[in-house]
């Protein structure tokens, strides 16, 4: 049996007490996590240690690259197009990706957006598209490559070649109350980016109620880790810092955000929606070489419709299908006449995760027709007994525990009192 060069407990100790951790040490601890030579009680010490204690620069980047020697890393060189990508931190009803990636690749790059499932109140990318029939989420490597070639955009599971340290370790922060920690997040998310091998990737970096991180000035923190990790493992990377205290859009669920981001494809939609999918794609394309890209005149012509329909089609979904529709539903009505002041994201996250559109476990199903439809945004006049909002649902017995979950989480002012979004829509950049 070879020799171990560390001593685990010593590395915790190190963290405990505040010391750093060496580049060797630290990939011998990812490398051997990965093995099963680490215990998962050993490294859930190890998270918290971090988690309480932080990381400097240069561990954080130790941390990164050696996650992404645990897997394997997909190689772009073979393409004739430009790659770039987009991540999200997640959010409630951020649908961004169903629009965007058909939106830049109708100009003629490509976007690889290796996606994931839903896990508590923030949605996942995939459910959100397996509610279109016939859709599927996993391709062979030939399949995601021939169809970034041909198509441009592709969304389908990330598989577990990239970067297996981090899904490890993720599972494992997620039941040890170590998520929401900056070195740890912007290490799982830049693992996945830099062996998934992007040449250009925008980060949509969200703060607020909805958000991992509530607070403006932690996203800007996390922002710029990324950005930095990004850039110094050549990959351009910029970030946009977004607002999430307010649901993005009308639609928080799986098929009725499918309809939602036909819309914005249409030319239609909500305007925050669209506004965060022109801006993103914007920052998209000037990484692409194309900073002069008039993106909004290709959701007016149809273009990005087309690449939608193509994008959709290529992984056996039919755009035409009509679209589950729930069994039960519920209006909510306004119980005074004003201006809405407030819909705070996070509770609105967590009903419609109560109503069926997210899984409490990894292995749970989601129920695709499930959600809520929002008929009014903080600053809409609102009349006493016109619907506010409507639950939709495959089990009624969840209407219960949803509307417990909206108690407070809306209110109605006077016309002119203040109206509580925690400001604009897109808060800063970085890059
Ligand atoms: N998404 C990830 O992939 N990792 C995190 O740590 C948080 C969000």
């Amino acid at each position: 049996m070879a020799i171990e060069p560390f001593d685990v407990v010593d590395l915790i100790r190190t963290k405990r007490d505040r010391g750093e951790l060496s580049t060797a040490q630290i990939n011998w601890m990812i490398d051997a996590y990965t093995r099963g030579y680490i215990a998962s009680e050993q490294m859930s010490a190890m998270t918290m240690a971090i988690f309480l204690n932080g990381m400097g620069r240069d561990e954080i980047r130790d941390l990164t690259l050696a996650m992404v020697a645990s897997g394997k890393r997909l190689d772009f060189s073979g393409l004739s197009k430009k790659t770039t990508d987009k991540h999200s931190t997640g959010g409630v009803g951020d649908k961004i990706t169903l629009p965007l990636a058909p939106l830049v690749a109708s100009f003629g790059v490509a976007v690889p957006q290796l996606s994931g499932r839903g896990l508590g109140h923030t949605g996942g990318t995939l459910d959100k598209l397996e509610s279109i029939p016939g859709w599927r989420a996993n391709l062979s490597n030939d399949e995601f490559m021939s169809q970034l070639e041909n198509v441009g955009a592709v969304v389908c599971a990330a598989g577990s070649g990239l970067a297996p340290a981090d899904g490890k370790l993720y599972a494992l922060r997620d039941i040890t109350g170590t998520v929401e920690c900056i070195p740890l997040i912007a290490s799982s998310i830049m693992s996945k980016k830099i062996a998934e091998g992007t040449a250009a990737l925008v980060l949509d970096v969200k703060f607020g109620s909805g958000a991992f991180l509530q607070d403006p000035d932690r996203g800007r923190e996390l922002a710029e880790t990324m950005v930095r990790l990004g850039t110094d493992a050549g990959v351009a990377t910029v970030a946009l810092l977004t607002n999430m205290n307010v649901p993005l859009g009308r639609a928080i669920g799986n098929a009725n955000e499918v309809r939602e981001s036909v819309d914005v494809l249409a030319g239609g939609g909500p305007d925050d929606v669209i506004a965060l999918t022109v801006a993103l794609a914007r920052e998209m394309l000037a990484l692409a070489g194309q900073p002069d890209a008039d993106v909004e005149a290709a959701l007016a012509d149809g273009r990005a419709m087309d690449t939608w329909r193509a994008m959709i089609s290529a992984q056996g979904g039919d755009p035409s299908a009509a679209l589950p529709t729930p069994k039960e539903s519920t209006v909510v009505v306004a119980p005074r006449s004003g201006v809405l002041v407030r819909q705070d994201a996070l509770p609105f996250g967590i009903a419609a995760w109560r109503l069926g559109a997210g899984r409490a476990r990894a292995q749970d199903p989601v129920q695709h027709a499930s959600g809520i439809d929002l008929h009014a945004k903080p600053g809409d006049l609102v009349t006493a007994g016109e619907p506010l909002f409507t639950m939709h649902t495959d089990e009624p017995a969840r209407f219960e525990r949803a509307l417990e979950a909206l108690e407070g989480a809306y209110a109605i002012g006077d016309p002119g009192s203040e109206i509580h979004t925690g400001g604009p829509l897109i808060a800063g950049r970085v890059g």
